[in-house]
């Protein structure tokens, strides 16, 4: 319907926002001032209990500061009220009291060439059905029932049959009043170039009709007989009637059992669907021989809030895979995500079903993954992320992929996620965290089950050159890392490669280290804000790991480490540190290694390697008994305890 021009500026002046949105909301009295039109309440778009939503009732918009959500009197209805934009122009038209205008006559017209199409295509549904139960159907039967079809699913589909013969169903329509041109507008026949006689499209195939959500058939697809036909499986062309990217195979009964399941399954194909509902998934549909495209997951995600995408287990299935997740990634918001069903190599749901049976096939659809693992796994599958150029390149492709997602809380969230993921990978082996389910929901054996790349862990009490004081040392050092990161979280981000190979030797110091990387790029810290990190990290690990780590007297006098040391000290303390601290480690480590070789057989070049690491260390700890040095000019409070640790360095270097 158009609506004259004008008329929506006078609804909008007519309207008073404040009026429409004070039905759903309770003011805040503090904030608001009426008399310059300015109102505050809770957001009804978000769940708070402050007031950030704010409505402009003179210029007639409203915006929320916390979700963002805005827009006009008509938004709001059509949001808060679930309705049309013309249903919701047609509610506050009646409460201005403004006369909606006559509905177009076009659009009547429309609508009635609409329903002459759909009577055609009806006829054809009975003419097709009619073909399957006659004599030269005999083949079409055969096959159907050596797909395994019921005589109860053929019946629900309405399977019918077009024959070789050129123009049965033309003629059949067409004695019965229907004309040529509405028999090809409806897409059932062909006229061809040369102006020859028009033909039936369809011929030779076993016929599924396509119906629209609500029971019209809009569309057929035809599945050839002949293996040697162009195509597999033919379908309507697109028609007043058939709008292919905006219509699902079974849209109707899959959008009903998708209720009482609470669930949805997409298949590829016509044969998934049917075999599906015949095992009991009603709750199925298919795209239409395409790639499913935003109109059909806006379809998909009107039924269920997370469908389950269940692909063929081929390549073609995971590019489809892929693809949607490209297509699905802006258009995340909450409660609209997608999981994804990989069946095994080579099968459909179809196969599943026919080889093993429902209860395989649910054990699957249980098994689905959410799309941020999958995602995932097609930036990380068969790459390998050896330097820090190859991880950067990771992350830059990760973080272009999640920027497309519009959705702030949703774009958190997996971030977060890929950040635990991102973690499993590249975290020292002795700090990995047990993986949370949405990680072990994960069936790509290939992938998941895949080792990856460990970082040597040191242990101290097993080496014999290893000094005993090592270990309080590090555990030391490793904490003035984590203490310099939580106050200086940007000084961690410009670190992370560094931070992700520091080896933390100490068990509940690498879960604060795990909980910085995992939240290492959150983003919602209010400049200026001291201190907030931690409180980040505190919801992470339950504990404030600022004041678990100043427990230690040294780190607590550590004059880089007051919630107000300029940024840069903290930075330069964080990086030294951890230069120093590889260092040590790096050599230790290889002292371990020298020494495990020993065990086997002794050689000139193993006494050598044991020489040049002992050498190595030796020389890292220098550097930071050079460096207690320098600090110590700089900062007289500098800890005595610390300094004495530093001692013990030097006493290590000089009984060596
Ligand atoms: P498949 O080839 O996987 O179909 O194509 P299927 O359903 O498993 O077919 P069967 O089991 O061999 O009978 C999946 C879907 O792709 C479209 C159809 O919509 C089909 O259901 N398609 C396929 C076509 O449109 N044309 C083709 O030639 C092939
Ligand atoms: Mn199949």
């Amino acid at each position: 319907m158009s609506l004259p021009p004008g008329f929506l500026e006078e609804l909008r002046d007519r309207a008073s926002l404040s009026q429409v949105v004070g039905r759903k909301v309770t003011w805040e009295q503090k904030k608001t001032n009426i008399s310059k039109g300015d109102f505050w309440a809770p957001c009804p778009f978000h769940s708070e209990k402050t007031a950030s939503f704010h409505v402009d009732d003179r210029k007639g918009f409203y915006y929320c500061f916390g979700c963002h959500e805005k827009g006009d009197s008509i938004s709001f209805i059509r949001n808060t009220e679930n309705v049309s934009f013309i249903e919701a122009v047609e509610i506050l038209a009646r409460e201005a009291g403004m006369t909606m205008p006559a509905r177009d006559p076009k659009a009547q017209e429309k609508i009635d060439a609409n329903k002459e199409l759909a009577d055609i295509m009806e006829q054809a549904v009975q003419f097709y059905k009619m073909q399957f139960s006659s004599t030269n159907a005999q083949v079409a039967r055969e096959y159907i029932k050596v797909r395994g079809l019921s005589q109860e699913t053929i019946s629900i589909f309405e399977i019918g049959f077009a024959s070789n013969d050129r123009v049965s169903l033309s003629k059949n329509l067409m004695n019965k009043g229907i004309t040529e041109e509405k028999i090809i507008s409806a897409g059932l026949a062909i006229k061809p170039d040369d102006g020859g006689a028009i033909f039936d499209r369809f011929r030779g195939r076993i016929m599924f009709p396509i119906r629209n959500a609500q029971g019209r058939c809009i569309a057929f697809g035809g599945r050839a007989m002949d293996p040697n036909a162009r195509a597999k499986y033919l379908n309507s062309n697109e028609t007043a009637l058939f709008d292919k990217g905006r219509s699902l195979y079974n849209h109707g009964p899959a959008r009903e059992a998708a209720g009482k399941a609470d669930a949805l399954i997409v298949a590829e194909g016509y044969m998934d669907v049917i075999a599906l509902s015949q095992f009991g998934f009603k709750h199925a549909v298919a795209p239409l021989g395409t790639a499913i495209t935003e109109g059909q997951l806006a379809l998909i995600w009107r039924m269920h809030p997370e469908p389950i995408i269940a692909l063929d287990g081929d390549n073609a299935g995971l590019r489809a895979a892929m693809r949607l997740i490209d297509l699905a990634l802006p258009l995340l918001e909450a409660g609209k995500s997608l999981r994804f069903c990989i069946l095994p190599l080579g099968q459909d749901p179809d196969d599943i079903l026919k080889e093993n049976g429902a209860a395989s096939m649910q054990k699957l659809l249980t098994n689905a993954v959410p799309m941020v693992n999958l995602l995932w796994q097609r930036e990380t599958e068969n790459k390998s992320f050896d330097s820090p150029e190859r991880r950067a390149a990771l992350d830059k492709s990760l973080r272009t992929s999640i920027l497309k997602i519009q959705d702030k809380s949703i774009r958190h969230h997996y971030g977060q996620a890929i950040k635990e993921l991102r973690y499993q990978l590249f975290a020292p082996a002795n700090s990995r965290l047990p993986s949370s389910n949405f990680l072990k929901s994960g069936k790509f054996g290939k992938y998941w089950g895949k080792e990856t790349k460990q970082m040597a862990s040191p242990d101290t009490k097993l080496s014999m050159l290893a000094i005993q004081s090592d270990s309080t040392t590090w555990r030391l050092r490793e904490s003035l890392i984590l203490a310099a990161a939580i106050r200086n979280q940007s000084a961690a981000l410009k670190n992370e490669s560094a931070m992700e190979k520091c080896p933390i030797t100490t068990p509940d110091l690498a879960e604060i280290m795990n909980a910085i990387l995992m939240n290492i790029h959150h983003q919602d810290l209010e400049a200026g804000e001291k201190n907030t990190f931690n409180e980040i990290l505190k919801k992470t690990l339950g504990y404030s790991p600022i004041d678990r780590l100043l427990q230690l007297k040294p780190l607590r006098n550590h004059p880089y480490l007051k919630v107000n040391t300029e940024p840069t000290l903290i930075q330069r303390t964080l990086e030294e540190e951890l230069s120093k601290h590889s260092a040590l480690i790096g050599a230790s480590n290889e002292i371990k290694e020298a020494e495990q070789d020993l065990t086997g057989l002794v050689d000139e070049g193993l006494t050598w390697r044991l020489r040049q690491a002992a050498l190595a260390k030796t020389k890292a700890t220098r550097a930071v008994e050079e460096d207690a040095t320098a600090s110590d000019e700089n900062a007289s409070e500098m800890s005595k305890q610390l300094q004495n640790m530093l001692d013990d360095q030097i006493w290590i270097k000089k009984t060596r």
